[in-house]
């Protein structure tokens, strides 16, 4: 992909265009944690970077971000709501991406709770909320994502799970990095702006259609112990739904990891 510049992401964004303010660089240590500490008013922040030093997934884990491959981004922005409601965001936006990324590719995009989008079971995409409470009961969400386009032959070495690239799923088409990164941009926020009107509910009916686990038999993780049960969907809030001895259970996000049973 070609570097990307400022100016052409932004004649790209439409009717978003005054609310959000943008920065790009060519590396950083974490798109997530530059925006964590930087302060917020009333526009949304987006930041995205060529290359991260410390990319970071869920609970302290490391997102491999080697310069000039994928897409580092994240965005900042403030909401004045119950923490409770927050819980659906990260799959809104997982939903969201995967069907703007089903656009380049022809193989199918499934996501998998809470905050990954897998192509025939390998990761292509990761998803990273982070909420930082703020002095005025308002809260600043941090949503970070991270998608592989064509990773570099030595990411093998330093990814410990099964990953795909955009570019080996069958692409529809050339991507323009710049009309990529500003249509992910337009979605997000369209999706963003839904969430914030109505909640996770236009999100939900999709959420089970496109779950790459769907009704198969998973475990769970929490800390140290494995609970297996039938992966029966997730209920209106984002929760995972398991059933376990014909009683069915609801696990959020949190501590909990999600694997195939084998
Ligand atoms: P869970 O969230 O259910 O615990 P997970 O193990 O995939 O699932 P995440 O925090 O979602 O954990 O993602 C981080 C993990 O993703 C890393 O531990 C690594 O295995 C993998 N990973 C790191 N970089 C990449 C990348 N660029 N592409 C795909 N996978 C990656
Ligand atoms: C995950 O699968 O655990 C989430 C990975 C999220 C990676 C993105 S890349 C842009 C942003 N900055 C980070 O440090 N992490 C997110």
């Amino acid at each position: 992909m070609s570097l990307l510049e400022q100016e052409d992401v932004l004649k790209l964004i439409d009717k978003h265009l005054s609310d959000i303010e943008l920065e790009i660089f060519p590396n950083i240590d974490s798109t997530n944690s530059y925006l964590f500490h930087q302060p917020l008013d009333e526009k949304i922040k987006i930041c995205i970077a060529d290359e991260q030093t410390a990319g970071r997934g869920r609970r302290g884990k490391n997102w491999y971000s080697p310069a000039g491959s994928n897409l580092y981004m994240s965005f900042a922005h403030r909401l004045h709501i119950e923490a409770s409601a927050l819980s659906g965001l990260s799959l809104a936006v997982g939903i969201t991406l995967a069907e703007t990324l089903q656009e380049y590719c022809q193989d199918k995009i499934q996501v998998k709770w809470p905050n990954d989008l897998l192509v025939n079971g390998k990761k292509l995409s990761g998803i990273l909320v982070e909420i930082k409470n703020e002095t005025d009961d308002s809260y600043k969400i941090i949503t970070g994502i991270g998608v592989n386009v064509s990773m570099p032959e030595k990411a093998i070495d330093m990814i410990d799970q099964p990953f795909i690239s955009l570019e080996q799923c069958h692409p529809l088409r050339e991507i323009s990095r710049s009309r990529f990164v500003a249509h992910i941009i337009r979605n997000v926020l369209d999706a963003m702006t839904e969430f914030k009107n109505n909640g996770f509910d236009s999100f939900f009916q999709k959420w089970n259609q496109m779950d790459a686990w769907y009704g198969q038999p998973v475990v769970i993780k929490i800390g140290k112990n494995k609970i297996l049960g039938m992966h029966t969907g997730i209920d209106s809030t984002g929760a995972l739904l398991l059933e376990q001895d014909g009683e069915i259970k609801r696990y959020s996000s949190g501590e909990v990891s999600l694997r195939r049973a084998c």
